[in-house]
């Protein structure tokens, strides 16, 4: 059973500035719910109840977050706006948030690599909060992902496939393919030239990894924007032991990018909100 989830959020949100200049990119709202607990909803789903967010300077709201607003809450208690706190309440009683900080920007191999002595020597999840991940009447893609590590008890990536002028933002894979929604990866290359991409599947922000993983990071050069890449790592655990790609169900939002989080916030505005108005 994979308890613990790890949430990487030391990052700047420049393409959201100034939004972001004083707020974490994570805690931009889909509407009415931060981007980062669209993420731990999926992996308390998932069974993941441990949440190990790798953070930064400038991030306390996301700490705030997951905690009571002792005055907030005192004022309205009895009123009928107590309602709207129903979600966020019963997801922190579902779940212990602990905290660790990344005070280099070294990449997400190196802010993986910080959460090594909150994860300890156990399988554990990643989520890109970024990465908004629906599958509304199933499974979460993350718990996809933990019944197929119970299953390979392996290093699972999710992947999508995405046009040629798109796959130069991601990790791409290579692969055998072993199902139709499944293969073991044999190359990983992250953010190649269009031209050069082993493949059309894109890796996105959502990884179960096994704990091998800390020392194959530890022994990772800079890669690719002078970072500590995850994706490295992964292609030596794919060389060495074993790396497979799902492809999963549900529908994925780059709301890393303004497209792609206005696309969420009407989808999630048509589906979830004005359907509950
Ligand atoms: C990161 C990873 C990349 C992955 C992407 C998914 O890149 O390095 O391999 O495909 O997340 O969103 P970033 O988008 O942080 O540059």
């Amino acid at each position: 059973m994979v308890t613990k989830c790890v949430f990487p959020v030391a990052g700047y949100g420049t393409r959201f500035l100034p939004a972001t200049k004083a707020m974490p990119k994570e805690m931009l709202p889909i509407v009415n719910k931060p981007l980062v607990q669209y993420g731990v909803e999926e992996a308390v789903e998932a069974g993941m109840r441990d949440i190990c967010f790798v953070t930064g300077r400038g991030k306390r709201a996301i700490e705030d977050h997951f905690d009571v607003s002792f005055e907030l809450e005192t004022q309205i208690a009895g009123s009928g706006k107590e309602a709207a706190l129903e979600g966020i309440r019963s997801l922190m009683e579902q779940a212990s948030f602990s905290y660790t900080r990344q005070n280099e920007m070294k990449g997400l191999g190196h802010a993986i690599l910080v959460s090594r002595r909150l994860v300890g020597d156990e399988p554990f999840g990643v989520v890109l909060a970024d990465d908004l991940c629906l599958n509304p009447g199933g499974d979460g893609v993350l718990a996809q992902m933990a019944r197929l590590h119970a299953q390979f008890r392996c290093s699972i990536v999710a992947v999508m496939e995405v046009p040629q002028a798109e796959i130069g933002a991601y990790g791409v894979i290579a692969g055998e393919a072993i199902s139709d929604d499944l293969i073991r990866v044999t190359d990983m290359v992250e953010k190649p030239d269009p031209a050069q991409a082993p493949s059309n599947l894109a890796v996105i922000g959502r990884y179960l990894l096994t704990p091998d993983i800390f020392g194959l990071i530890e022994s990772t050069e800079a890669g690719k924007n002078g970072e500590i890449q995850l994706t490295d790592a992964l292609r030596s655990q794919a060389q060495q032991g074993c790396v497979m790609a799902y492809k999963f169900k549900g529908r994925r939002f780059d709301c890393g990018s303004v497209p792609g989080f206005m696309e969420a916030t009407n989808h999630c505005y048509e589906t979830f909100f004005k359907a509950d108005a």
